[in-house]
């Protein structure tokens, strides 16, 4: 299965490379909009991406067929973003974490313990004032951010001992999303990262390269991770966004009129994607504990937040464009706490 997956992803790739497709994006009369992203069809966003599709279609369906491609069809994230820069394809869903590679800024969302909690974090993404500065500063990078989507709270999980402390982690290997961020964050905890793309970690646990990863409930079920890793600890280090990119000549070229209705449709997705999240958080959780096996622990949190301080100096020292974002969501966190 997984290797006629990597002989169809290849093959996908190449055509939409050469633009064998369907003749360089287009048929006879419609222009063929593609959007890939790493997740299942039943994940939340699949869910708010369909809605786009239906109301772009309902609204633009004589131009426009919407093409969402789910689970990696299209290639890793990391390959998804280099697709959509050079506009083979025209959207794909990005974790913020591997966006900080493709442009600084978006270091910012990745820090560890940076959202004093849930509310502060969906306040800050929805906060244009703060996103748009971020959003729309790629150009150079060749694509623009449309809208953020939920992904939860990352936390630990491993085969074979529950991650009480910082010191739990201690000698073990540990998969990170590929960005320096998260590699550094990995040292402070006294792991050894091992960033992968999120497609390799299923195998990897399972052949014991790595001894755990981290992310949200979801990977435990929708990608089978539980499967293999029993502890879940409730560490809560990082609420990392979801960001849907797009190509920047595409959306430069849209007649204002459509870029009007594309805009609604970026807010549908966002909509639809976070109506779905918490249901499906809650529903995976339990499928984790009661099917699978896997134990959720809540491990205090303090000794976590004070080994990853040092990065948020690091990071701001390094980069001190932003500076006032941090200073943004810290009022935030003090007001929503
Ligand atoms: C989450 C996130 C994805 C990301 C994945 C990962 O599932 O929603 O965008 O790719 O984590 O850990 O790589």
């Amino acid at each position: 299965m997984k290797v006629f997956k990597k002989i169809l992803t290849a093959a996908l790739a190449s055509a939409l490379c050469f633009g064998v497709l369907t003749g360089c994006g287009s048929t006879e009369s419609k222009r063929i909009i593609r959007i890939g992203h790493n997740q299942s069809q039943e994940h939340p966003t699949h869910i708010g991406l369909l809605a786009f599709e239906e109301f772009i279609e309902e609204k633009l369906g004589d131009k426009y067929d919407v093409e969402v491609y789910p689970s990696e069809l299209l290639g890793s994230q990391t390959d998804m973003v280099q697709l959509t820069q050079t506009g083979a394809i025209d959207f794909c869903v990005a974790s913020n974490a591997i966006l900080e590679t493709f442009s600084k800024n978006y270091e910012i969302f990745n820090l560890p313990y940076l959202f004093a909690s849930s509310e502060s974090y969906h306040a800050v993404m929805d906060d244009t004032e703060i996103t748009d500065q971020l959003f729309k500063s790629t150009e150079k990078a060749g694509f623009e951010s449309v809208t953020w989507l939920d992904a939860g709270t990352r936390n630990f999980y491993t085969v074979s001992k529950p991650i009480e402390s910082p010191e739990d982690l201690k000698g073990l290997k540990i998969r990170v999303q590929q960005s320096p961020t998260n590699v550094e964050m990995m040292r402070l905890l006294g792991g050894s990262a091992t960033p992968m793309g999120f497609g390799e970690v299923y195998t990897a646990l399972q052949s014991k390269i790595i001894d755990g990863a981290e992310n949200n409930e979801l990977a435990l079920t929708d990608n089978g991770h539980g499967e293999v890793c029993k502890y879940y600890s409730y560490d809560m280090h990082q609420m990392v966004p979801d960001i849907l990119i797009g190509n920047y000549s595409f959306l430069s070229d849209l007649q204002e009129d459509e870029r009007e209705i594309f805009e609604e449709g970026f807010k549908l997705i966002n909509q639809v994607q976070r109506e779905e999240w918490t249901s499906a958080v809650e529903a995976a959780k339990d499928r984790a504990q009661n099917e699978m096996g896997v134990t959720f622990n809540y491990p205090d949190q303090q000794p976590f937040v004070d080994a990853c301080a040092p990065l948020h100096e690091s990071v701001l020292e390094g980069n001190p464009d932003i500076v006032p974002i941090y200073e943004a969501i810290q009022e935030y966190n003090e007001k929503l706490g």
